[in-house]
């Protein structure tokens, strides 16, 4: 029988017990962990590592980052604002999104962010606009849309010419010209994300190799630039499947950007960071069996982990306390009135009983940050491991959290 589960050495049905739950905990040393073999990867580069906090915008968790000397990434004014209060310098902080508004860039420009990754021509006309009013010469990148397929699930490709991201090759080098004729207008590079969850080598490679044409093609005109961001999407392993080799990925970008050794290269893991070392712990409810199934009713839902509803994503779910006897193929589901409401389908389980409680694994990346009150659920609580020490970060939300803000 496998042991009882421990996180950072603590049993998760005692975590369970103190917080309650469903809960989302994380630990530090695990996030650290997949720090030091990213960094060990790009140590020969000088690479930047900015956290894409819209995997896990906890404040605390952030900090793990931040304190280690990251850089961030962010999509929005809110998403700026928590990596400010996280720590991590403004100067390190790249400003992706496909729609920022005036008011996000305004605010970007005033905290003096490193750059604006900038997605449509029209948006860096807002751009100018904004930093013409402000007297601030705005530093940016131009997203190029390489239009490479990434092996990943549709909601998360970003990298083909029919998605909304980036721009087109032809385009790059007009925005580019535009960026360095302008007086408030600074080009800085390239940006290039193509997806999330990849887990091959080939999309990263041609995509650089995208980038690296066009760099060639911005040297042939005599636009300097300064900065190459390949993005992130470092795919990571959920199930049985092999995760994306990081050392491998490192030694391509550094082989295709080994012309421009002054370009700074950056890149921006989210998921790499922190899926592993998030659980949600989940209590059972009751189980019931009808004439084709067996359900297992839990009280974490599709509220709290999206994932397998949104994009039928696997993760893997453990009991805390293993108990002997026969697994089952079941369904885990929580109690929102969908029937797209469930953690896992089809899931060989060992035997569990009301009153137990689950782990469910690989939940520290877009797990809370995905979640919601849909049904009146309130969100769920948060909690950091530090040395084998448990922290609440984030309390449990309450009804009158919800309710909070109607008139
Ligand atoms: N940079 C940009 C511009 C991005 O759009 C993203 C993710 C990242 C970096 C970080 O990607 P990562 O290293 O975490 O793959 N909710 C989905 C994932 C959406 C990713 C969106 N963009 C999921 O749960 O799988």
């Amino acid at each position: 029988m496998p042991a009882e589960l421990r996180i950072e050495g603590v049993p998760a049905a005692a975590l369970a017990r103190r917080f309650g739950t469903p809960v989302f905990i994380y630990s530090r040393a695990a996030i650290l962990a997949r720090l030091e073999r990213l960094r060990r990867a790009f140590s020969r580069l000088g690479t930047s590592i900015c956290y894409a906090l819209k995997a896990n915008p906890n404040r605390a968790v952030c900090r793990v980052l931040s304190e280690a000397g990251l850089g961030a990434e962010v999509v929005s004014g809110g998403e700026l604002v928590r990596a400010l209060a996280a720590g991590f310098a403004p100067g390190s902080i790249v400003f992706s999104g496909v729609g920022k508004t005036a008011d996000e860039m305004d605010l970007g420009l005033r905290r003096a962010v490193l750059t604006f990754n900038v997605e449509s021509a029209e948006e860096l006309g807002a751009l100018e606009r904004v930093a013409r009013r402000r007297r601030r010469v705005a530093p940016f990148s131009v997203r190029l849309n390489p239009d490479v397929k990434a092996r990943t699930h549709p909601h998360v490709t970003t990298g083909r010419a029919e998605e909304k991201f980036g721009v087109e090759a032809a385009l790059v080098l007009e925005l580019a010209r535009r960026g360095h004729r302008s007086r408030w207008l600074d080009f800085k590079g390239l940006h290039c994300h193509i997806g999330s969850q990849i887990r091959e080598l080939g999309p990263f490679k041609r995509a650089a190799e995208a980038v690296a044409r066009m760099l060639r093609r911005l040297q042939a005109e005599g636009i300097p630039f300064s900065l190459v961001d390949m993005g992130g999407g470092l795919g990571v392993r959920y199930g049985a499947e092999p995760e994306l080799d990081c050392a491998q990925l490192a030694e391509t970008l550094e082989r295709e950007f080994s012309p421009w050794p002054a370009a700074r290269l950056l890149v921006e893991p989210g998921r790499y960071l922190v899926a592993d070392a998030g659980s949600l712990l989940t209590r059972v409810l009751y189980r019931k069996q009808t004439s084709r199934r067996r359900f297992v009713i839990v009280d974490a839902a599709m509220n709290d982990l999206a994932r397998p509803a949104l994009y039928g994503a696997f993760h893997p779910i453990a009991p805390a306390r293993p108990r002997s006897g026969p697994s089952h193929r079941v369904d885990v589901v929580g109690p929102i009135c969908e029937s797209g409401d469930f953690l896992a389908r089809q899931r060989l389980l060992a035997p569990v009983e009301p009153g137990d409680i689950l782990v469910v694994g690989m939940a520290g990346a877009y797990g809370f940050a995905m979640s919601s009150q849909y049904n009146s659920r309130p969100r769920a609580a948060e909690v950091l491991m530090a040395g084998g020490h448990a922290r609440l970060v984030r309390r449990r939300e309450t009804v009158a959290d919800i309710v909070f803000a109607e008139r």
